[in-house]
């Protein structure tokens, strides 16, 4: 027997599934016998008792899970954290827990109140000492992990459980002695599983089956050599045999079905301190303030849930809510994340909302010099489309140029301090650039009352009778717009895909362009090509677009349309020439509306026209996306979404596919403005004609 280990544990007088708090209790309230528990508890006294000693609690009646004293509180040395149940089915555990801590001289540290941590069940000693792995999720919190370092001045390294069968830590975690660690590696996030990876070598890490995992095979007790345990598959066994320990089965079937096993049924009280370990803690917190429709517009709720999402926890220091429609709120929220690292991500997402960090009396953004041209410091900021501004000598300076993906350049003039988007490939060396979080802020519209990224989306295949109205309401909403901004000398681009021309919607976009709704078309290659071979041979890649049947030898008449062009050397040279009369390149030249095409390693030809030189196309792009009030994206995932990139939050996006993916992909990069429809662009480019001759005459239905 060995002496110094001692467990805790508590008789099952009292012990039944009276309530639901995790999985395994679900379908099994009163569903355990009573005289089967009390047997299966007594087997592993016994059996605890052959190799330490075992203190026991007094059981409580109306305290049925009182029997997992694995969630009394978490032991080191002479001190213990009490645990602050999540459930009120479990609060009234605590004081019992409480007086027996302090009747052997514990001294007993009580967290603050709605900060639940459920003791050992949530918190394990590496069985060196080195460490106390804690876990959060579901039971514990976050916050509750730098309490356990300052208390039992030790490493906290924080696990997050993710499939709510291994509610608790010690369900699938399970250190053993020798630096072993007995775990189910599904049960954890990426980042956790990194950290596991970190700290134990690959010979010490025992990845166990799902099989063994929902017999409670990590919720063991391990002494020495020793591994007490529910049940263990023979491939687990010999695992384990090889490692040097012995599995000591006895069935705890009753106590599963409320969700505990071996380990959930002990609590170790003698823990012993390694005086040359002290407090550390990974876990960073810091406070952020959002102001706006927090409410109205789901922004606290989607704010908090990426937090969480993220590996992060959070804590509403104080909401202020908007009393009328039209006020605003003001929220304070604590946000924690296990790392820096996290906490980066979470703090740039947060910003993307409109949140701003505190205090926000930071005088200046941390800005890094640029080493080497067209690479930027490892930390820079990454842009989105919001409006952004940063703070610069204790002012907020408005970032220009905005775009997606970009890095902050910021350069002092003598009119004063310029911040700037910039791609990678343009930074120069000795430019400085945004790093980190500090100092910046995007800028929402207070007066939108609408969700961000809730966008309209509209299914016109998909069945149901109201969506073709529904498309149609949008179209018609499209085509008012479309209208106003021609009236008003305002600027639309299109991005199209050769799906255009398949679809029948040639005749419909070159009608656009030639009444003036189109002010700059970007494509590839294929668009230009299938158009022309449409205005000139009649067919779209081969196919014959009066009939809808494939041409005999049709394949080829790309090429040909391609050699044609190439022989005039230009798109525009052919117009000229009378060669190309009809379509949607031809309108462009003929209608003064620039184009750019820009290429792709799949390209025939290309046409003369196409810009194989891709950082050059881009930059095409960009010039003619400048001041751009809406951009219409038909059918081309590629060229939509590089344009995507480039416009800043406020042009409104119309994304307009047959793939409803497409469409989403698309319309969550984009702002509030945007709108996406799935349907077959033909369709839908016909449908906004025939809107726009509508308003044209309004009068017309009436005659
Ligand atoms: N029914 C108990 C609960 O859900 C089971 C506790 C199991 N204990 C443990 N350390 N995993 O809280």
């Amino acid at each position: 027997m060995t002496d110094s280990i001692r467990f805790l544990m508590c008789p099952p007088d009292h012990y039944d599934v009276d309530y639901v708090i995790n999985p395994w209790m679900e379908g099994n309230i009163h569903k355990s016998s009573r005289d089967r528990a009390v047997e299966q508890w007594q087997k592993l006294h016994h059996l605890l008792k052959d190799h330490s000693l075992v203190d026991l609690v007094k059981p409580e009646s109306g305290w049925p899970d009182m029997v997992f004293t694995a969630n009394a509180g978490l032991v080191l040395g002479k001190d213990v954290v009490l645990s602050r149940f999540l459930h009120k089915e479990r609060q009234g555990e605590e004081p019992h827990f409480k007086d027996w801590f302090e009747s052997q001289g514990y001294t007993v540290h009580e967290l603050p109140k709605d900060l639940p941590f459920e003791g050992a069940g949530d918190a394990l000693l590496d069985r060196e000492g080195r460490w106390l792995w804690a876990g959060y999720g579901f039971r514990s919190e976050l916050d509750s992990h730098p309490y356990l370092a300052k208390w039992l001045d030790i490493e906290v390294v924080s696990l997050r459980l993710i499939d709510e069968r291994f509610y608790h830590l010690d369900t699938c975690f399970c250190p053993l002695t020798g630096g072993y660690l007995l775990y189910y590696p599904p049960a954890f996030d990426a980042y956790s599983n990194r950290l596991i990876e970190m700290r134990v070598l690959p010979e010490k890490r025992i990845a166990i089956e799902e099989a063994d995992a929902v017999n409670f095979a990590c919720n063991a007790v391990n002494i020495n050599q020793t591994v007490v345990m529910n049940k263990a598959s023979d491939a687990l066994k010999e695992c384990l045999a090889d490692a040097g320990f012995r599995v000591l089965e006895t069935p705890l079937t009753e106590f599963l079905k409320a969700g505990g096993a071996a380990k959930c049924l002990t609590l170790r009280v003698t823990e012993p301190v390694r005086t040359e370990i002290h407090a550390n803690v990974s876990v960073e917190s810091r406070i952020v303030r959002m102001e706006g429709h927090l409410l109205d517009s789901g922004l606290i709720s989607r704010a908090l849930d990426l937090i969480v999402e993220n590996g992060g926890s959070f804590q509403v220091l104080n909401f202020q809510l908007g009393e009328q429609r039209q006020s605003t709120s003001n929220a304070q929220v604590k946000v924690s994340a296990p790392s820096h690292d996290l906490m980066e991500e979470i703090m740039t997402q947060l910003i993307d909302l409109g949140a701003v960090a505190l205090p926000q009396e930071v005088c200046d953004t941390n800005l890094e010099a640029v080493t080497q041209d067209g690479v930027a410091p490892d930390d820079f900021y990454v842009t989105t489309i919001y409006p952004t501004e940063v703070r610069i000598h204790c002012e907020w300076v408005k970032v220009q140029n905005q775009r997606m993906d970009g890095a902050i350049a910021v350069t002092h003039t003598p009119e004063g301090t310029v911040a700037r988007c910039k791609i990678l490939r343009d930074l120069k060396a000795g430019e400085h650039v945004v790093v980190g979080v500090e100092g910046i802020r995007t800028v929402r519209k207070a007066e939108s009352r609408e969700p961000r990224t809730n966008n309209q989306e509209f299914s016109f295949m998909g069945a149901g009778v109201s969506s073709e109205r529904r498309v149609e309401l949008i179209v018609e909403q499209i085509a008012w717009e479309l209208r106003q901004i021609r009236d008003q000398g305002g600027k639309v681009v299109v991005t199209a895909g050769p799906v255009v021309i398949h679809t029948g919607g040639g005749q419909h976009l070159a009608r656009l362009i030639r009444e003036g709704y189109v002010q700059a078309l970007l494509g590839g290659n294929a668009i230009a090509v299938h158009d022309i071979e449409q205005s000139m041979m009649g067919t779209s890649l081969g196919v014959d677009m009066q009939r809808g049947v494939p041409v005999r030898g049709g394949h080829r008449h790309h090429l040909k349309v391609i050699n044609t062009i190439r022989r005039y050397g230009s798109i525009a040279e052919a117009v000229e020439q009378g060669i190309l009369t009809k379509g949607v390149m031809y309108e462009c030249v003929r209608n003064n509306v620039p184009f750019s095409l820009a290429g792709s390693i799949r390209d025939d030809g290309p046409l003369p026209d196409t810009q194989m030189d891709l950082i050059q196309a881009q930059t095409e792009y960009a010039k003619l996306l400048e001041g751009t009030d809406m951009i219409l994206m038909l059918s081309s995932m590629l060229h939509s979404i590089g344009v995507g990139n480039m416009t800043p939050a406020g042009v409104k996006m119309v994304c307009v596919d047959i793939n409803p993916a497409v469409v989403t992909k698309l319309s969550d990069r984009g702002s509030i403005e945007s709108v996406g429809v799935v349907t077959d662009v033909g369709l839908f480019l016909s449908l906004l004609v025939q809107q726009l001759d509508k308003l044209t005459s309004p009068y017309r239905q009436l005659v």
